[in-house]
């Protein structure tokens, strides 16, 4: 839960002074996502537009190194088990966001008010990806199923010791961000306190709002946008490349991008449920788990989250 200071997660407590003073780079590059909205999917895609496509350039190298999550490495520099679990996201000893060679990829789930204050004022580019909540749903009821959460689950706190198997015992705490799903989705974030401040601010020109399922239907299209939005010239070589390395077949092949080590290490995920960073993907996972009852629930506490917007989600396909 938030309280005036600090920002705690699971397996991290951060302050919230600490991030809100960052130094930010006027050519940094942020991507900023509610958890379970495409994140790992755009680590794969930012270094190889930035790189014109360059495969090679980016094999072996951890994904975190390449975007790192600019609240795990604040809070690394403080906390010797934040910095043991980089070892496990494979992040060199030593490695620090202000060595990175600019531009800056940058990645955070954080919601935009407690963002480093910089972004808003040197105006630096964000790259926001927003997924269909039911679908996001679903994917954090596998995550919350098949992580053991490196001992951050209280088995003497009630919310925490229940199972989990079925959805309907997650389903109530997701709607609310109560129980695991404050855990997993940062301090309690809903997806509507995540989205909308940035949907709110897409024609902003240093703003790029993506949809998942957009990426889904036209990932060609997608890296398209996202070189011009960086100044990128590739070449229809390169797109293509891009797209086939990013693919959802090529990633679930690409054990940089399942996080196999982070996986086993840190969230002790069960090795029969895989990674679920690369699980299933698609649009209208809902489907088959929603019942007519969840789902009208889930209607009418969608329509109060979007009251008074314009943004229209995808649902299906
Ligand atoms: P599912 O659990 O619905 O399969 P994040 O990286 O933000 O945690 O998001 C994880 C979700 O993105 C998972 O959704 C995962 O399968 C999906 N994903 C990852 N890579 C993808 C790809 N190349 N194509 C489509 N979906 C992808």
């Amino acid at each position: 839960m938030v309280d005036a200071e600090t920002i705690a997660n699971a397996g991290f407590k951060l302050s919230v002074d600490k991030i809100k003073n960052f130094e930010v780079r006027p050519d940094d590059i942020f991507l900023l996502t509610f958890p379970k909205s495409g994140t790992t999917w755009m680590k794969e895609i930012l270094p190889l537009v930035m790189n014109g496509g360059d495969i090679d350039a980016i094999t072996g190298t951890s994904r975190d190194v390449l975007v790192p999550y600019l609240e795990f490495q604040l809070s690394a520099d403080d906390d010797p088990i934040m910095r043991e679990v980089q070892k496990q996201m494979l992040i060199p000893d030593g490695f620090a966001l202000d060595q990175l060679q600019s531009p800056r990829l940058l990645v955070s789930h954080l919601r935009s008010e407690f963002l480093p204050r910089a972004i808003e004022e040197k105006r630096v580019k964000v790259i926001y990806v927003a997924r269909n909540p039911k679908d996001i749903a679903i994917s954090s009821h596998y995550f919350v199923k098949a992580v053991q959460l490196c001992g951050i689950v209280d088995s003497n706190e009630p919310s925490q010791a229940k199972a989990y198997q079925d959805f309907s015992e997650f389903f109530p705490e997701f709607l609310v961000m109560k129980g695991i799903a404050q855990i997993v989705h940062y301090h309690g974030t809903r997806w509507h306190e995540h989205v909308l401040p940035w949907w709110e601010r897409r024609h902003d020109r240093n703003v790029l709002f993506l949809k998942y399922e957009d990426m889904i239907q036209d990932l060609k299209a997608c890296v398209r946008q996202i070189a011009k939005f960086m100044d990128v010239r590739l070449t229809d070589g390169a797109v293509d490349k891009i797209r086939d390395h990013c693919s959802f077949q090529s990633m679930k092949n690409n054990k940089m991008a399942l996080k196999n080590t982070y996986c086993t290490n840190v969230l002790g995920v069960k090795a029969e449920e895989g990674s679920p960073f690369v699980r299933v993907g698609g649009v209208g996972l809902w489907k088959n788990t929603l019942t007519v009852a969840q789902n009208e629930t889930f209607n009418e506490i969608y329509q109060e989250w979007i009251k008074g917007s314009d943004l229209e989600m995808t649902f299906e396909l």
